[in-house]
């Protein structure tokens, strides 16, 4: 696996109040580089927006533990998917999601490049992103959790590692397993 993150931009969408209608929103390109250099980022990844488990627990789980991981020296947290800047961001209101940052690879650039990207043509989605979490500092990958299982078309989708409570732990020093094993 990887040890750096890559170079990628992201097409994102921030609210302008220069804008008018009812759309006050503009399009800004964020480099990886403005997000990772120099700080401590923790990011998970998942594989779609609206979908069961990434609504129900691995986005809201993150969302519950941000102040707890912000404490043991996150400067912040991103979601990233397989996804558009604009279900991103109806998925994070709908949610609720005011603290995690949520971060669309609509191409998959960064997700091909960091090597995670799986084909999930079974349900019709295409190719979406794993589903993992890690840890960096200043653009170095210090710790992976990438769930097991990791292949094309999976026939169900693991969510036992990548988890806010498992980093959480790790990051406060406790025993954690040794990250999974993941040839595709
Ligand atoms: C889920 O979050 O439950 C899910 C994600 C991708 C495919 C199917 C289900």
């Amino acid at each position: 696996m990887i040890d750096h993150i890559p170079t990628t931009t992201f097409k994102t969408r921030v609210r302008d109040a220069s804008v008018a209608g009812e759309n006050p929103f503009r399009w800004q390109d964020v480099d990886s580089d403005k997000i990772f250099a120099g700080k401590t980022i923790v990011l998970f990844a998942l594989p779609g927006a609206f979908t069961p488990t990434c609504s129900s627990m691995h986005l809201p789980g993150y969302e519950a533990n941000y102040e707890a991981l912000r404490e043991v020296g996150v400067d912040e947290v991103y979601c990233l998917s397989v996804n558009d800047a604009f279900s991103m961001f109806q998925w994070g209101k709908q949610l609720g999601v005011q603290k995690v940052q949520l971060l669309p690879d609509g191409n998959a650039d960064f997700t091909r490049q960091i090597g995670m990207l799986v084909r999930k043509d079974n349900l019709g989605f295409g190719d979406r992103s794993w589903r993992y979490s890690m840890l960096v500092k200043d653009g170095h990958i210090e710790r992976w959790f990438v769930e097991p299982g990791r292949q094309d078309n999976c026939p169900d989708d693991p969510f036992t590692c990548s988890d806010a409570e498992t980093m959480l732990e790790y990051l406060r020093g406790n025993a954690i397993a040794p990250v999974t094993s993941t040839a595709a």
